[in-house]
């Protein structure tokens, strides 16, 4: 049986793409469990300093949860299905590499939920984005209540989700849900780029800024700058640091070890 889930690594980007195309990248219970193992392998990897994620074929990026498998579950398995992959997003979100979603098609459902797990979100004009789950009789269950309602705030993503209505990129642009609308045949070009300048920067510090914005967020703000302010004075420890700083003064590139 073909991989659902592929994991390349070329020039330290690690591309992870959903590879189910025959059911448009549904996440069936085999997919969201590869998944999480090519997301062990990316968490162990030193290769690895940016993850690009995306769907296999022209049409999807990921059209959701697998509705014909959620269609005979039990609450029971629907509670264990929802948790298991709650669970793998959030392995995703907090993964300590950045990640990219170039976004190459339909994100519906759990697809557009996989997206919001990653750091930064392109897609392109044509892409159609939203939560059809109310029109099935239940609701987004991969954190998408959670995660749009923070992102674009309570009432637009209520909107969204109330209606099941399907947006394309500019309006998921103009709604902060994708950060960059490019065009289509650019798309993984322009994700390596955004990886690219990434790459430049000390892997360290963009890291333990990931961790901080990610984790801060959920925090009472005094608590949130208190944990700002001891990630930074860990990295005045680093290798990274000391070369950073002297590459400024001696006025040449810095060269970084993630050390
Ligand atoms: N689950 C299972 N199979 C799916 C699927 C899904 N979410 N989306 C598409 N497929 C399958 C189709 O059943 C079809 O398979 P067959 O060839 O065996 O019939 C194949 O993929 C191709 O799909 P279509 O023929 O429907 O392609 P289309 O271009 O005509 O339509 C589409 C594309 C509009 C995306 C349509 O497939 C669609 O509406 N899909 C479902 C989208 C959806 O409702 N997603 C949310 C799921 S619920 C969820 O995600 C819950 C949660 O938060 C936990």
């Amino acid at each position: 049986m073909n991989k659902t889930v592929l994991l390349d690594v070329k020039d330290h980007i690690g591309y992870i793409t959903i590879n189910r195309p025959e059911a448009l990248n549904a996440l069936s219970s085999q997919v969201l469990k590869d998944l999480n193992d090519v997301l062990e392998t990316v968490e162990q990897s030193d290769a690895i300093r940016v993850v690009i994620l995306t769907g296999a074929g022209e049409k999807s990026f990921v059209a959701g949860a697998d509705i014909k498998e959620m269609d005979t579950m039990t609450p029971t398995e629907a509670f264990e299905y929802m948790t298991y992959a709650n669970d793998t997003f959030s392995r995703l979100e907090h993964l300590r590499q950045p990640t990219i979603a170039a976004i190459n098609g339909y994100a519906l459902g759990g697809g557009m939920e996989l997206a919001l797990s990653t750091d930064i979100r392109l897609g392109h004009e044509k892409i159609l984005l939203g939560f059809p789950e109310v029109t099935l009789g239940i609701i987004p269950g991969f954190a998408g209540t959670q995660r749009m309602s923070r992102l674009i705030g309570v009432s637009k993503a209520k909107e969204l989700i109330f209606t099941a209505r399907n947006i394309k990129g500019a309006e998921a642009l103009e709604l902060g849900i994708i950060n960059r609308l490019v065009e289509a045949e650019n798309l993984l070009e322009e994700a390596e780029n955004l990886a690219k300048a990434i790459m430049k920067n000390a892997p360290l510090a963009v890291e333990k800024a990931k961790h901080v914005i990610s984790v801060g967020v959920e925090l009472p703000l005094q608590n949130a700058i208190r944990l700002e302010t001891e990630a930074e004075a860990l990295l005045f420890s680093t290798e990274d640091k000391v070369e950073g700083m002297r590459a400024f003064v001696e006025k040449r590139k810095a060269v970084f070890t993630r050390k």
